[in-house]
């Protein structure tokens, strides 16, 4: 449980962590190679922890220190991905594709839905039909097998982040051009190209596709991951939701481009350098409407917390989920906090209210639970947040993070 006394203004500097979606699929990457790969500023989650137990039980040998994976051996691989650690995480489901390009074989459980509504992988599964995998779903797993893949064209129905990462790192090691119509341009989708050109494919971006030309062996590489969009987001909200002053060091600010956008709009000044972002925040925020959208649209990721901080705005907020369904579970929990916010579709409502008040709320998931601590931080009195295992899984050190930055949390048990 986390315990927050709301109301301190936050200021000060705040170091970002590495990505955790560029981290995932990077450490997916190593599968497709019996060479090191050597990982650099990879942050330490949750969700980490699940993608090295995942390829360690898959046969990789990892070792970590001071934000530094090396993963090393593999030379054979076993062909079945543990069902637990798929359940736990559903970016788990990206090693189907390296499974099958380097073995000609795998078994992966489905990650069926979670508490962002329904997420299916058809868009995965049809892909690497594509490049030649016969793929079976039944007793809740997918079963994958082809003697070779081979590239192919692949139209995406949505630029799906995982689809596109997933055939990615297929086609990386399918000889012959893969070609990815409507991709997700995602940062962390690019970094991943990135990282497989280093280990030996070729990768082109055009204006609707990538085209992966793939290579029967893939070398070992050295790679840096990139700072962590969502969480600098996330800190750059907390200040602007106390009225305060933030610094996020170590960031890319062109990959928050839109973000910055909307928050500026919301009342917070904004000063960025070269790898810093800094808000001020406005003594109280003004209303502003978005949708969440594919990059370099606003991040889905970064709505919930937003939410928050329009839930103390002066007027009314129209928020518009394109990417989900129903990734509304920080609504309930808010509401509880004397915010007034109207579902209607995939539309909120948010009404501001001048004061938010501390209560017991429950966070259901990663960013659900970012944005009942920012609300957290600006309410009356004290909060406390419970399914703080939700927020371990995306956000490093994040109470020692907060206090950092002047305010009042403590991590408790129980
Ligand atoms: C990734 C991110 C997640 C982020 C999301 C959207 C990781 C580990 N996670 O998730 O934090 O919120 O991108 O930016 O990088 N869809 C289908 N069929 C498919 C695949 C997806 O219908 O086969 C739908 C999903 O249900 C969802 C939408 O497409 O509505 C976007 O999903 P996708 O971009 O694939 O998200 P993830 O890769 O799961």
């Amino acid at each position: 449980m986390i315990r927050i006394l709301g109301g301190r203004r936050l200021d000060g500097e705040v170091r970002i962590s590495g990505a955790k979606n560029a981290a995932l699929p990077a450490i997916f990457a190593s599968l497709l190679t019996p060479e090191p790969l050597v990982l650099h500023n990879v942050p330490k989650l949750l969700d980490v922890e699940t993608a090295v137990e995942l390829v360690q039980a898959l046969g990789k040998e990892v070792h970590w220190s001071n934000g530094t994976l090396r993963i090393t051996g593999g030379e054979e691989l076993r062909p079945e991905a543990p069902a637990e650690l798929v359940q736990r995480m559903r970016a788990s489901f990206l090693v189907l594709g390296p499974l099958v390009a380097r073995i000609g074989q795998a078994k992966v459980a489905l990650p069926g839905g979670c508490a962002l509504g329904p997420r299916p992988v058809d868009f995965h599964l049809q892909g690497l039909a594509r490049l030649g995998a016969q793929v079976e779903v039944g007793n809740g797993a997918v079963q994958a097998k082809a003697t070779r893949l081979r590239g192919a064209r692949v139209y995406l129905d949505f630029p799906s982040v995982g689809a596109t990462e997933q055939l990615l790192l297929a086609g990386a090691l399918a000889p012959g051009e893969t070609v990815i119509v409507n991709p997700a341009r995602e940062p962390e989708v690019v970094e991943l190209a990135v990282l497989l050109q280093k280990m030996g494919a070729e990768v082109r971006w055009d204006l609707d596709r990538v085209t992966i030309r793939g290579t029967p062996r893939l070398s070992g590489a050295e790679h840096t991951i990139i700072p962590d969009r969502i969480e600098a987001g996330t800190y750059l909200l907390a200040g602007a939701i106390t009225g305060g002053r933030v610094r996020a060091l170590s960031v890319c600010p062109e990959h928050l481009r839109a973000f910055l956008d909307r928050l500026e709009l919301a009342g917070a000044a904004i000063e960025v350098g070269p790898d810093w972002v800094e808000v001020q925040g406005p003594p109280r925020p003004k209303a502003v409407d978005f949708r969440t959208w594919p990059y370099p649209g606003f991040p889905t990721d970064l709505q919930p917390p937003m939410v928050a901080l329009l839930a103390r705005a002066e007027g009314r907020s129209t928020v518009t989920e394109t990417v989900y369904a129903a990734r509304f579970g920080h609504v309930e929990p808010l509401l509880q906090m004397g915010a007034r916010i109207q579902v209607m579709g995939n539309v909120l409502v948010v009404e501001g209210v001048e004061r938010l008040r501390g209560a017991q709320v429950e966070a259901t998931d990663i960013r659900a639970g970012a944005a009942l601590v920012l609300a957290a931080l600006a309410a009356e009195g004290v909060s406390f947040v419970r399914g703080e295992h939700h927020l371990a899984r995306g956000y490093e050190n994040l109470g020692e993070k907060l206090c950092g930055l002047g305010a009042q949390v403590w991590e408790e048990q129980g």
